[in-house]
């Protein structure tokens, strides 16, 4: 660079800035296989590579069993028996600069990974709210494990906090999980991932079970806090069109393989794998009427 002053460009623009965040990575997968060790086997994940870029959100697309919940739990270390990663690497690059080896963490250093860098809403996690303590005790149990040095104050501050980020009224903290409708239940596993401001989120069809208001609603909030916190999230549904809408990049899964990975702009438009091609026919109705610049504004 020479010395000489330049007019602010482009290049000094917050949103470049932010355009070039996107393209570091802060998650890989390289060569992943994930087998699960039944009879006869059945090879779940195979060889898949894909990169997740800071900020971005990825979405993961596939017809009900090719593998996608698989995939998450090898890129968040969640892989028990039966299922073996077979071979394969992931990497959690860290804003701070450390790479860590996710498949070699083990023990204490597994439990500061996990939920404090890459947090998961489970598949079906509103149903997975523990019945008989409060939503406060459960978010408090997330601090009190891996922030043991915040105060009871700023413990409870930060729960409020939490609830009210994703849109529920924080009066609810004390109720129980039979008290909340199925879409703020969602919304508190999504305040739990969130609560220890993770890089990473993965969210394995998070508004599958929600009417389509309620579904939209959610959808729109993730896309705020994205934009607020600059996390990157993995978004895994069998809706194509929902992630044409929300997503930066797709990657199409078949069969356990990923078959197609690009923008969204250019799998909606040129969609390179039959396979792609036959999942965005099959959602005619929609397509018909589907003009993807309209829908993302
Ligand atoms: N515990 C298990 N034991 C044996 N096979 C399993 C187990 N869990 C999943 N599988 C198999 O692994 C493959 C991938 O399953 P996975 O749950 O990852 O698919 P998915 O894409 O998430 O499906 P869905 O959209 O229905 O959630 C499927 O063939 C499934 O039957
Ligand atoms: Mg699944």
């Amino acid at each position: 660079m020479s010395g000489t002053t330049t007019a602010p460009g482009p290049l000094s623009s917050a949103a470049h800035a932010a355009h070039v965040a996107r393209l570091t990575p802060v998650l890989t997968a390289r060569d992943v296989s994930i087998e699960y060790e039944v009879d006869p086997p059945v090879r779940a994940v195979r060889d898949v590579s894909l990169t997740l870029h800071r900020g971005e959100i990825l979405g993961l697309a596939g017809e009900s069993g090719c593998g996608k919940s698989t995939l998450a739990y090898g890129l968040d270390r969640l892989i028990r028996p039966p299922a073996v990663m077979t071979s394969g690497q992931v990497t959690f690059h860290d804003a701070d600069g450390t790479e860590t080896d996710v498949v070699a963490l083990d023990g204490d250093a597994l439990r500061a990974f996990r939920w404090d860098k890459v947090s998961m809403v489970f598949q079906g996690a509103m149903n997975s709210l523990n019945p008989v303590i409060s939503v406060r005790a459960q978010l408090e149990d997330v601090l009190t494990t891996h922030r043991p040095h915040l105060t009871k104050q700023r413990r409870r501050e930060r729960c409020a906090e939490l609830l009210q980020l994703v849109g529920v009224d924080p009066g609810r903290l004390d109720a129980f999980a039979h008290e909340l409708s199925g879409g703020m239940r969602q919304r508190v596993m999504i305040a739990m991932a969130m609560a220890l401001d993770p890089q990473v989120m993965i969210m394995d069809e998070p508004t599958t079970a929600l009417d389509v208001v309620v579904q939209r609603e959610i959808l729109r909030q993730i896309m705020r806090l994205r934009e607020t916190f600059g996390f990157a999230v993995v978004f895994i549904t069998h809706d194509l069109p929902l992630l044409l809408e929300i997503a930066d990049r797709i990657a199409v899964m078949r069969a356990g393989e990923i078959v197609e990975l690009d923008t969204a702009e250019q799998l909606y438009a040129e969609p390179q794998h039959e396979y792609t091609q036959q999942l965005l026919s099959s959602f005619p109705s929609l397509l018909g009427e589907f003009s993807y610049d309209e829908e993302r504004r």
